[in-house]
């Protein structure tokens, strides 16, 4: 345990990590927004402790082997602290799993899914604190295969900082990888479609449905990670779709991965209303804030990437800036 200052904290908006009580108990999370009726909490404690930073760890990631024969310097993101070996790998392995879905062989894409989804928190665990910024994990290429696989690192690596159990991150990153896969069900030319009709929307949102009867009723995985396709698209105040459904009625697993898919979404190149600037996507969520996204992931995961504005707290706990 390393000892934290006092003014270290009331320096920060959103709590930059776990802090402790000389017992080792723990008196807040990460991401949580620190109010002044928090500060004044916080400063009645003699000693604050933090985790001491963990030091690094080769990486091992077991994917399949390369299968794909992608070019691979036009697609490998430079500026990532994964190597692009790495990349190719994971982005390899998940074109394999799209293959395998695409022929209906589900038995392969759920041994395959498990694999990559291993790989990838192995992966994620290793490098958590080594991480300052988004752009360092993305990967680059077809949006159909980079999409997913950037999801799910975020979700995984949102999964990690926020400590939840072995199962939840698992879960969580099998869910983000298939996230998107009732997709393969929809006619390509509307995916592609950028200003859709209202009937090709309809059918567009329905990759939704698609996806989770995939996952339930193809695959062995659980109702809880199949919400996860269902419901990425829904919001807290009940605006989102396919169903309108709000608040807990979105299952957690749906509300974590909806704030990675906003991300990864808004910061891709096939995106017509893309900003690829980072923080001003983060800024954009943050002004959407827990009318749109659940509030402990999404300020999490503001906090993971050393995100800070300059706006006040009480700015944003309004969302009025
Ligand atoms: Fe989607």
């Amino acid at each position: 345990m390393e000892k934290v200052s006092i003014n270290d904290i009331v320096d920060q908006k959103i709590l930059k990590y776990d802090l402790y009580d000389v017992t080792g108990a723990k008196l807040y999370s990460v991401g949580e927004i620190l109010t002044p009726g928090k500060i004044i909490a916080i400063k009645e404690y003699d000693n604050l402790y933090r985790k001491s930073a963990v030091e690094k760890v080769d990486n091992i990631l077991p994917v399949q082997s390369v299968l794909v024969d992608f070019d691979s310097d036009n697609l490998s993101n430079h500026k990532a602290i994964v190597s692009s070996k790495i990349q190719r790998e994971i982005i390899n392995s998940y074109a394999n799993i799209l293959d395998y879905a695409k022929m209906a062989d589900w038995e392969e894409v759920e041994v395959l899914t498990n694999k990559l989804s291993d790989g990838i928190i192995n992966l994620l665990t290793n490098l958590s604190n080594q991480i300052k910024f988004p752009h360092e994990i993305k990967l680059i290429g077809k949006y159909d295969v980079a999409h997913p696989v950037n999801v799910a690192l975020y979700s995984a690596l949102l999964a990690i900082k926020m400590e939840l159990s072995e199962l939840d991150v698992k879960n969580i990153t099998v869910g983000s990888l298939l996230h998107d896969i009732g997709k393969i069900q929809i006619p390509p030319n509307i995916i592609e479609q950028k200003n859709a009709s209202d009937k090709h929307l309809l059918i567009y949102k329905s990759h939704t449905i698609l996806g989770y009867k995939i996952l339930k009723n193809k695959l062995n995985f659980s109702n809880a990670i199949a919400r996860i396709a269902l419901e990425h698209h829904e919001t807290m105040d009940g605006s989102g779709w396919p169903y309108g459904i709000s608040n807990t009625m979105i299952s957690d697993y749906a509300q974590h991965v909806a704030v990675c898919n906003y991300y990864d979404t808004l910061t891709s190149s096939t995106v017509t209303e893309r900003n690829p600037v980072f923080s001003a996507v983060l800024k954009q969520m943050l002004k959407l804030g827990s009318k749109h996204f659940s509030p402990k992931p999404l300020y999490t995961f503001v906090h993971m990437f050393n995100f800070s504005d300059n706006i006040s707290y009480m700015d944003l706990l309004t969302n009025d800036y």
